[in-house]
């Protein structure tokens, strides 16, 4: 396996909204057009020209990826990803979850974005397994960084204590 520089990998427990990586990714739903959990908190402080933006997008598939402008957060972009319902496993979730990974970082590649954060996409509302849901998002952001190298840092942001202990676990010990 290529060696990762594993300073490009990072914890941070807080609030998305505050971060000023380039891009922060939002655990949206296939609308875009905004709702609670981490979105509601991004529309929140994006302000309302996010959602004016967004309803130009006509939706996103569950795990595909599309970019806005970041307007009043600290963050240039934003790239809103839908995750998985957790439905019990048998319904392609890990793979849908997975995807929301590989294309959010295709779209930062795309876009010239070198510094990302992500949150814990579909742990919350959507009810996926906090820990098979860590591992995944960890590994595929591992897999991308083994064949990119445009991306300088990814921010994994945790929210709740669980994510924050099942993260810590995973990443250093
Ligand atoms: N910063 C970082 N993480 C946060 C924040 C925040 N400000 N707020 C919550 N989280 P969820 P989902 C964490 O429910 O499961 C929305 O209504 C939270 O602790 O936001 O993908 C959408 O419109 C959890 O770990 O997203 C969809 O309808 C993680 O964010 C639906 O919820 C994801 O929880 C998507 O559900």
């Amino acid at each position: 396996m290529k060696h990762i520089d594993s300073k490009k990998i990072k914890l941070h427990r807080g609030d998305i909204t505050r971060l000023n990586t380039i891009a922060i990714v939002n655990a949206a739903n296939k609308t875009l057009l905004g709702g609670g959990g981490v979105d509601g908190a991004i529309h929140r402080a994006a302000g309302k020209h996010l959602l004016e933006e967004c309803r130009t997008l006509n939706g996103c598939e569950t795990g595909d990826a599309k970019i806005t402008k970041g307007y009043n957060l600290p963050a240039k972009f934003v790239i809103h990803t839908v995750g998985p319902v957790w439905n019990g496993g048998k319904y392609n979730e890990a793979e849908k979850l997975a995807s929301c990974y590989q294309r959010s970082l295709e779209v930062a590649v795309e876009n010239g974005v070198k510094t990302i954060a992500f949150p814990n996409i579909s742990t919350g509302v959507y009810g996926y397994p906090k820990n098979e849901a860590a591992q995944i998002a960890i590994r595929e952001v591992h897999r991308f960084l083994e064949k990119n190298s445009e991306i300088d840092e990814v921010i994994f942001c945790v929210f709740d204590n669980e994510n924050f202990e099942i993260y810590q676990h995973i990443l250093y010990s």
